[in-house]
């Protein structure tokens, strides 16, 4: 097993990653500071794991909550239906909430911790590569609204990851692919040398060697930890883990919650913003077509669905986080293994960009 650390001051947590975590009670207990669990999961996962994780919780007054599977519950629905819980069975502020599943469990879970009481404790128990990899590091909790993704949320940190890689083993193949669009985003920002062992090493991950996925996933813990850790609330670099997310996000609302998976949408997203770089003469023809190689070879998308025009994304994009003053801003790469902070861009060439990857 391999721990790293999100330095958060009083607010540090670890990032276990290893095989066979889940069931093991001295990893979680020591990080459950009350009387009152509960784990909320849904009815893919739990089956699956659930037991396992109630049998390292002896002693404990335990819950569990199962919700439906999808995106389309990342919804204040669902958030209502953890708190109606909640209140059923008198938790009070005494009381810790364990995420079990992947990224929509996580910020949906995480969301509801940030707000049950004004904040009770919570653990993220990632299962999904993505989650393992992205979601479940760094206190981005929400829920979606219809007119935009996460746009309901709040910062707050769990006290706890446990990243089992043995549980990816049942990942649907398409799932595992989602996840690795997130991967390769840490080495198209950040680590030119994390990307070139990407390239070396794709078909392993593919093949769900044990070794690759937790290397994969450690590497990716650092770098998102790093980030975290230096700007928390995200007033600078934290941006850069958003490369491709704002056309990403435009394509999951404008697809409908759940037909384009997130990571699908970020792999779309960031062959747009590869494009965007070359028309601002960032990149070189090679370097995007490095970007788009990897993420095909990572059986990922490249072009969002075809009833999604140029006009749709413009407009869905206009409702995005990192906007300012009604100003689209974007990140983008300066270089593979180095991204911009959110910059202003020129429509035209935005314009450019999504015909050009709407056509294919
Ligand atoms: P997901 O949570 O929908 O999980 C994908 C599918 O895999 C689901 O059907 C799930 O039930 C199933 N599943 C989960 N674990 C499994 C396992 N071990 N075996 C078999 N099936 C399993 O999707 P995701 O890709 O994990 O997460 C996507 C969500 O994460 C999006 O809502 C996205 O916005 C969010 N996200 C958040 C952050 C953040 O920083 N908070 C970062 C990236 C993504
Ligand atoms: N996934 C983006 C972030 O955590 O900031």
């Amino acid at each position: 097993m391999k721990t790293l650390t999100v330095n958060l001051g009083e607010r540090s947590y670890p990032i276990h990653i290893g095989a066979g975590l889940i069931d093991r009670a001295e990893l979680l207990q020591p990080h459950i500071p009350t009387a009152q669990v509960m784990v909320v999961t849904n009815e893919t996962v739990a089956p699956l794991y659930l037991q396992r994780v109630l049998d390292a919780l002896p002693g404990r007054d335990t819950a569990t909550l199962v919700l439906p599977d999808g995106e389309t519950y990342k919804s204040m629905d669902s958030a209502m239906r953890v708190f109606d819980e909640l209140l059923t069975l008198r938790y009070s502020r005494d009381a810790t909430l364990i995420a079990l599943g992947g990224g929509v469990i996580g910020d949906l879970v995480g969301f509801a911790a940030a707000c049950y009481q004004r904040g009770v404790p919570f653990i993220q128990i990632p299962t999904t590569l993505l989650a393992q990899v992205d979601s479940s590091v760094g206190g981005k909790t929400a829920v979606n609204h219809p007119r935009g993704k996460n746009m309901i949320g709040a910062f707050y940190q769990p006290q706890c990851v446990l990243a089992d890689t043995a549980v990816l083993s049942t990942l649907p193949d398409r799932e595992l692919s989602a996840g690795l669009a997130e991967v390769i985003k840490y080495g198209l920002i950040r680590d030119l040398d994390f990307f070139i062992w990407l390239e070396a090493n794709l078909d392993s991950l593919l093949a769900r060697d044990a070794q690759a996925l937790a290397y994969a996933i450690e590497r990716s813990c650092i770098n998102k930890a790093e980030v975290v850790a230096a700007d928390e609330k995200e007033a600078g670099e934290r941006a850069t883990l958003n490369l491709g997310h704002t056309f990403g996000h435009a394509i999951e609302t404008g697809a409908g919650y759940g037909a384009v998976l997130h990571g699908e949408a970020v792999a779309i997203g960031m062959c747009q913003a590869a494009d965007l770089s070359r028309r601002l003469g960032h990149l070189s023809e090679d370097d995007v077509n490095r970007i788009v190689s990897l993420l095909r070879r990572a059986r990922l998308p490249i072009t969002p669905p075809a009833a999604l025009s140029t006009q749709t994304l413009l407009d869905l994009m206009a409702v995005d986080k990192k906007n300012l003053g009604g100003k689209l801003r974007l990140i983008l790469l300066e270089s593979i293994g180095r991204a911009t902070l959110p910059t202003s861009v020129d429509l035209e060439l935005l314009r450019a960009t999504l015909d050009e990857y709407g056509r294919n």
